[in-house]
């Protein structure tokens, strides 16, 4: 499990966290932003069409590995295995979830927060974690924290990440990668500006290369 979200979160050190609105722009979101340099993706369960916008990215881009987000439920979680994901990534983390995750053939990354909620996923053997709502949750001086006691745990950041705090948390030796929104602009996509976000994918690719 571990080494298998290492090599999906080696593959780029920012996952476009991607909320689709109209089906059609699912191909065309994901297809500029892998031409940019992210080949990981996330889609959030947020809209009734993220399953199908998965599926549809998964035949359009093979080359990228494409995560569920926002998986609250196992159900949630069953219905992202069947739609192709290669992992499943979650805000929070119930044990119902845990468990899930632990049976499932889909790596999850599951939300934490606190000590307290990386013990209980420690519990299971979880060993790398969303930290998630970052920026409100502490930042980065959380993280470093949180290596004291539990140094083989690592972390993908999001909530409030951007292009000029991302360095920040990529500096610190338990983090893989970040995530977040801001590749993906609500304005751009409702304007169709493919061009646009390939070209922030890009500054992001070419900034935070490994
Ligand atoms: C997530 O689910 O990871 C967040 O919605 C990303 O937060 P952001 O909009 O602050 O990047």
């Amino acid at each position: 499990r571990t080494a298998e979200l290492d090599s999906i979160c080696l593959k780029a050190e920012v996952i476009p966290v991607i909320t689709i609105e109209r089906l059609e722009d699912a191909v065309p979101i994901g297809r500029a932003l892998v031409e940019g340099g992210l080949n990981v993706l996330e889609i959030t369960l947020r809209t009734d069409c993220a399953l199908e916008a998965v599926k549809r990215l998964r035949d359009a881009l093979p080359g990228a590995s494409i995560g569920v987000g926002t998986v609250l439920t196992p159900a949630q979680y069953r219905q992202a295995e069947e739609a192709g994901a290669d992992f499943v990534v979650t805000p929070g983390a119930t044990q119902a979830l845990y468990q899930y995750g632990v049976e499932s053939p889909v790596p999850m990354l599951p939300g934490v927060a606190t000590v307290s909620e990386l013990m209980s996923g420690w519990q299971y053997g979880y060993r790398r974690f969303k930290f998630f709502p970052a920026e409100s949750s502490g930042g980065a001086r959380a993280l470093k924290a949180f290596a004291a006691p539990l140094p083989e745990v690592r972390f993908c950041p999001t909530g409030g990440i951007n292009m000029t705090n991302a360095e920040e948390y990529l500096a610190l030796p338990n983090v893989m990668c970040v995530g977040g929104t801001w590749l993906t602009p609500k304005a751009l996509i409702e304007a169709e500006d493919w061009a646009a976000i390939r070209d922030l994918a890009r500054q992001a690719a070419e900034r935070f290369h490994h």
